[in-house]
């Protein structure tokens, strides 16, 4: 992590009383002392809002009614907020997206991007034209030994990719009556056009992307809705080709009863191949032709510098989910204080390239999956 003056000027919204993810953004902004929150519209009424606001000791005057009103309010301010984080269920990320890149923040928003794919290119000409820092939290690329396999496949370690598989299983979404972030989450106009796709299918494409470098050439997909009547999918099993000839397997579900949050990647090469498991993120199984099998450690013997810049605690001590979040978020403040200095840094953060990818992702397997499974070029 290198070094910085002062802690950034965070706003949020979305993250209010009982939301998920927004104080998993809190805490690991928190984490290395590189963001202060100082403003938010945290919830979808000006009541709930501030009531938030007051929960999390913000300043009365900032927080606010209503993501407008921040966005105004924090503008107009000498020591207004630079960055705006977005963890408001789907539909809200494009409007507030575009409107606090147009004003000039620095934003780091929660995926899938936004709904569609001309929304999605519309955001990333604003990002261009605003130069500001835009970041996507696809987090799971923010786990040490995920870096670590990203740089022994891309160093070549494994020889050339053949077959990459991808899954995402999740069993909460299996009955229908899960409550409020289901809610959103089941609905085609706050979740967009994919459900478990879009949820979870975008994280693992991010994941074969970001560790492999692998460029999608075409798709084949099914969708499923399991659960009677439900608008969204919440199973879904997707083939890959590569460009260069190598072959992938995806497969997202959120009705796997007794699956939690289990997230797989195995990468396998000519040489060798590595597999890692989210609910066991501080082990990467290594295996070479005719050798035993090695189990590389997070913090522990033979990691290279991207995992190790990675990580913070030494080898036995589990860092987990918060600390791999807090990975994307110190990689965009030391992003804008690179820039600030006039220098350039290779960003590891996803970037809003990845989340307009992440979008033509969920589009083409939409495609695919309308036409029984046609494969679709990419
Ligand atoms: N990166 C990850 O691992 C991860 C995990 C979970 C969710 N997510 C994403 O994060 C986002 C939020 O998901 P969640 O599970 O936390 O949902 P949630 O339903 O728990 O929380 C959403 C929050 O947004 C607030 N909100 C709604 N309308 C608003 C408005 N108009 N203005 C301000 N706030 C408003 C709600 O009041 C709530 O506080 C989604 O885009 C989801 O896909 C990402």
């Amino acid at each position: 992590m290198s070094g910085y003056e002062r802690p950034l000027r965070l706003a949020m919204v979305g993250g209010g009383k009982d939301a998920f993810i927004g104080a998993v953004h809190r805490h690991a902004a928190a984490l290395d002392g590189r963001y202060q929150l100082v403003a938010g519209a945290l919830s979808s009424t000006p009541e709930r809002s501030r009531a938030s606001g007051e929960a999390l000791g913000l300043a009365p005057e900032r927080s606010y009614g209503s993501w407008q009103d921040l966005l105004a309010g924090e503008k107009a301010r000498e020591d207004g907020a630079e960055v705006i984080s977005i963890v408001t269920p789907n539909h809200l990320h494009f409007p507030v997206a575009l409107a606090a890149v147009q004003a000039g923040f620095h934003v780091i928003c929660d995926k899938p991007l936004v709904h569609t794919l001309a929304q999605a290119q519309e955001l990333e000409q604003a990002v261009q034209q605003s130069g500001t820092v835009f970041a996507v939290t696809y987090n799971y690329s923010g786990y040490p030994l995920i870096r670590q396999a990203r740089e022994m496949v891309r160093g070549g370690v494994l020889g050339e990719v053949r077959k990459v598989i991808a899954e995402y299983h999740q069993g909460w979404l299996a009955t229908g009556s899960e409550g409020k972030q289901a809610d959103w989450r089941t609905d085609p106009s706050r979740s967009g056009p994919a459900g478990a796709l879009g949820d979870i299918g975008t994280h693992a494409e991010q994941l074969v992307s970001f560790v492999t470098g692998l460029e999608l050439s075409a798709v084949a997909a099914e969708l499923t809705h399991f659960v009677p009547g439900r608008a969204l999918d919440d199973d879904a099993s997707m083939l890959l080709r590569f460009a260069g000839g190598a072959k992938g397997l995806l497969t997202v579900s959120q009705i796997e009863i007794g699956r939690e949050n289990d997230l797989r990647l195995s990468v396998f090469g000519s040489r060798g191949s590595l597999s890692w498991c989210q609910e066991n993120p501080n082990v990467l199984i290594y295996d070479q032709l005719a050798a035993p099998r090695q189990l590389l450690t997070r913090g522990g013997p033979g990691l290279g510098a991207a995992a190790q810049q990675a990580t913070r605690l030494p080898a036995g001590h589990p860092e987990a989910f918060i600390e791999a979040f807090a990975n994307i978020y110190t990689g965009v403040a030391d992003d804008i204080a690179a820039r600030q200095r006039g220098e350039q840094l290779e960003a590891l953060y996803p970037t809003v390239q990845d989340g307009v990818q992440g979008v033509k992702f969920m589009e083409r397997v939409l495609e695919s999956a309308a036409d029984d499974g046609r494969w679709t070029a990419f």
